[in-house]
């Protein structure tokens, strides 16, 4: 906010010394009427000029205003009292085990690790989710988005099991407890300790007890605004505990709590025998004339393997709670949520059926546990700029709850990805996708735009370079969140009262499609362009639509205003079609939808526009050479040699027409459904599916084909290809759904979908599946050439889509 204040009154500053600038007087004869001239003119210029800086403050505001239109949530809808239910749940997806609220100023509570046994100083401490830690596996085994979950996480010679349940209870979301059980995975003796911590949000006060003899935390008090007074215990723990240690400081803030934790560890010679050191938490840490009280306490276990402990949190609004959460009751709670877990889990997907192996079984539980468990709370702004903006300025403090492509390597909300995770959410629960898309659709501003990655709150905005966290308000992405809304809608219609909802997404959906319907138009009527190419780049062998969601997929060779895009109008299709659908069901006027609708799913204009003959492929439209190349610049003469990056260089002149690649772009009409059923035109592209020259494998739908010009090739010196022939889950899924729809729609071309859809569907689950055995991890991408699993990981977004299509669920 202040930053924003401050930018403004640079520019006040800025625009009346052009506009405010004093008139002066041409002659020395001061006649009357001239006078009045000069001060009406004058008059005329202020307003101008304030009209002016009225209308230029107007168009800089409009990037971050709301949209004028009802929230689809109602205020406060995610609070203890209006859904205890969910309140609390493991919202920080980042860390490998962490709990919050889904209040904004929530206090934090996690966990880090560190093992005893280390050669390196300082000894690694495990906190955040982090590919450089090179876990051997870790992730959910079972959790319900709702009550319970239990995860493994294996770390060198040992294995760091977290669980934890609910239980209501109070009038602030009631108690759970969390469960930590460590043991070994080897012969070998090992010594690790656990840190379990509560840290506050700038809101709140925390007030340890100490044991009377050791240096140990046995409980913390604590109060925060949304949770009242709470109670933070730490039993006696089971396994022979060696040591037992705490800090009490101050973290500089949020995000910053493992810099405190370090700050705070000392390094003690244990005992005679060992002779090693050992590390320890220091204690309290903050002195008692402090200003401010400390908002980080840690509790540190430090024992030989096995071991467990519990932590309870219980509130105090919970008066009669008949028992503590702990020991066996604890137990027996996990086992019954865990038990319901596994019914739902058989009756909603019916892998049993399908003759699944057991371990196939555990693997798509996996798979939607992570999914489920990965979803996060965040609140904050983004920083966003539009072409008026000088700077960034930030967007408005909102919440966003939301699942995460990546725990250890985008735990944030991304707009396509959630799309394609809702599809699966939605099966399990669609209460909770419902909420999910609420939240990003109340994220849409003025214009109708919504920013595609939501970097909110400190811990967030931690983990992403600078160059990356501002948001540009020309750049659209695929309007994924159209595909759950498909199952969601009927769900919604069931009940009287959620129909209210259902009236405030859809003029937000209007307005949404409206927004992509001027923005991204193309040249001719009813043709759509990714704005936002770098026209002027010249390291990039081929300039990236970022905002497709498919990155480096080539495009036109030279991005011009010529340009247009087919899965773009495939998207705006599908979107204007889902419109006319949700208008007709709460008996609202569709006739505008259900036209636009209709033309763009219009078989034959569709070929018009982007059926090249004599590729026999659909392709986008512009200003393309495949004569491209990226090479050394020479340097010129008398020139000191230095090192120097490639750059392109183009060796025929582009022309206009159609862009030779094929792949995901080229199938779009397919993968979304808009080819009739009947189409001629699904013999060639059913046959181009199965050519293993094209995009064919033996583990999936490879990405470009390897006939394209660019397959597979580096897009500067230094990015390595993307989406340029690996192997990516959502866009099977959509093959897979496509493939099921023509093999059962009536057509002349049904048996030849049906021999695709069965081959491909068992490569996929079975690529995935070994790749996971052999890996511990579900990845985001597969190679095209060795199906092994490549990027980061776990990446258990839209890649856990696996458990619907072995499921065989598609709509
Ligand atoms: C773990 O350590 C204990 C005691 O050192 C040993 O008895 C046990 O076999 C070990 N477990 C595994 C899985 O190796
Ligand atoms: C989308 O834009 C076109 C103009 O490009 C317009 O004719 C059409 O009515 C618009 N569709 C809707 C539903 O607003
Ligand atoms: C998968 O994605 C990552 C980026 O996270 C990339 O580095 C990797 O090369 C990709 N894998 C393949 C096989 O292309």
């Amino acid at each position: 906010m202040t930053k924003d204040r401050h930018l403004r009154q640079r520019q006040i500053k800025r625009e009346s010394i052009i506009h405010g600038r004093p008139v002066e007087s041409k002659t020395k004869s001061s006649q009357d009427t001239n006078k009045i001239i000069l001060a009406a003119v004058c008059m005329i210029a202020a307003l101008c000029g304030f009209g002016y800086f009225r209308y230029q403050m107007y168009l800089r505001e409009l990037v971050k205003t709301p949209l004028y239109s009802p929230t689809v949530l109602t205020k406060d809808s995610t609070s203890a009292a209006s859904d205890p239910d969910r309140f609390w749940g493991t919202y920080r997806a980042n860390t490998y085990f962490g709990l919050r609220t889904r209040s904004p100023k929530s206090p934090l509570f996690g966990m880090m690790w560190l093992n005893q046994q280390t050669q390196q100083m300082p000894p690694p401490i495990r906190h955040w989710c982090d590919q450089g830690d090179k876990l051997h596996k870790y992730g959910w085994l079972k959790h319900d988005g709702r009550h319970f979950g239990v995860q493994e996480i294996h770390d060198g010679d040992f294995k760091v099991t977290t669980s934890f349940v609910k239980r209501p209870g109070g009038s602030h979301g009631g108690d759970w407890t969390a469960y930590i059980d460590v043991s070994n995975t080897t012969t070998r003796p090992g010594l690790v300790s656990l840190m379990f911590y509560v840290a506050l949000d700038d809101q709140g006060q925390l007030q340890p007890v100490l044991a009377k003899n050791s240096p140990r935390i046995n409980a913390i008090n604590g109060y925060t605004q949304d949770l009242g007074h709470f109670k933070l215990t730490f039993p006696k723990s089971t396994g022979s505990t060696l040591r037992h240690n705490y800090l009490i400081t101050l973290a500089p803030g949020v995000n910053k709590l493992k810099e405190a934790l370090i700050k705070g560890i000392k390094v003690e010679a244990w005992d005679k025998a060992r002779k090693v050191p050992f590390f320890v938490l220091g204690g309290d840490q903050v002195s008692s004339d402090a200003e401010s009280g400390p908002n980080f306490m840690v509790h540190q276990i430090t024992a030989e393997l096995p071991f467990s402990m519990e932590v309870l949190f219980e509130s105090a609004s919970n008066v009669d709670r008949p028992n503590h959460l702990q020991g066996d009751i604890f137990q027996s709670l996990l086992s019954e949520h865990s038990q319901k877990f596994e019914n739902k889990f058989t009756n909603t997907f019916q892998l049993q059926k399908k003759g699944f192996s057991d371990g196939q079984i555990e693997f798509a539980k996996a798979a939607l546990s992570n999914m489920l468990g990965s979803i996060g709370y965040f609140y904050g702004s983004s920083l966003v700029q539009s072409v008026y903006n000088e700077e960034p300025v930030p967007y408005w403090n909102a919440a966003l709850y939301t699942g995460v492509p990546s725990r250890s390597f985008f735990p944030r909300g991304f707009l396509w990805d959630e799309g394609f995770h809702n599809l699966l959410i939605s099966k399990w629960d669609p209460e909770i996708s419902k909420d999910i898309v609420s939240h990003w659709l109340d994220l849409m501003n003025t214009e109708g735009w919504i920013p595609r990655e939501q970097i909110l709150g400190a811990e967030a905005r931690d983990r992403v370079p600078a160059e990356f966290v501002v948001q540009r308000n020309q750049n659209a992405n695929p309007p994924t969140l159209i595909l759950p809304l498909k199952t969601l809608v009927p769900y919604i219609l069931q009940s009287e009262t959620e129909e209210q909802s259902l009236k405030r997404i859809l003029p937000r959906l209007k307005t949404w499609f409206n927004w992509y319907n001027t923005t991204q138009l193309g040249p001719i009527p009813f043709t759509y362009r990714w704005k936002g190419r770098d026209r002027k780049t010249v390291r990039e062998l081929n300039a990236k639509t970022l905002t497709s969601g498919l990155d480096d997929y080539p495009r036109a060779s030279h991005p011009t205003d010529d340009e247009y895009h087919v899965d773009l109008r495939c998207w705006m299709a599908l979107f204007s079609g889902l419109i006319a659908d949700i208008s007709k069901s709460i008996g609202e006027d569709a006739t505008a939808y259900e036209s636009t609708h209709a033309l763009l799913s219009d078989n034959g204009l569709l070929d018009e526009l982007h059926w090249s003959e004599k590729k026999q492929q659909y392709s986008d439209y512009g200003l393309h050479t495949d004569k491209v190349k990226l090479e050394k610049p020479q340097p010129k003469p008398n020139q000191p040699p230095m090192h120097l990056e490639k750059e392109r260089v183009v060796y025929s002149d582009p022309q206009l027409g159609f862009v030779n690649a094929f792949g995901y772009v080229s199938l779009f009409p397919v993968l979304l459904k808009i080819l009739e059923p009947t189409s001629p035109k699904l013999f060639k592209i059913f046959t181009d599916i199965r050519n293993e020259k094209l995009v064919w494998t033996d583990f999936g739908l490879r990405s470009l084909g390897q006939t394209t010009p660019l397959y597979n090739r580096y897009n500067t010196e230094h990015d390595p290809p993307y989406w340029r022939g690996a192997i990516w889950i959502n866009m099977n899924y959509l093959a897979l759904g496509a493939l099921d729809y023509y093999r059962k729609a009536p057509g002349p071309y049904q048996s030849q979908a049906d021999r695709l859809y069965v081959e491909l569907r068992n490569n996929l689950i079975n690529n995935m599946y070994n790749q996971y055995v052999k890996t511990g991890y579900i990845w985001e991408n597969y190679s095209d050439k060795t199906g092994e699993g490549k990027g980061c990981h776990p990446f258990t977004g839209w890649s856990a889509l696996v458990t619907l299509i072995m499921s065989e669920v598609y709509e």
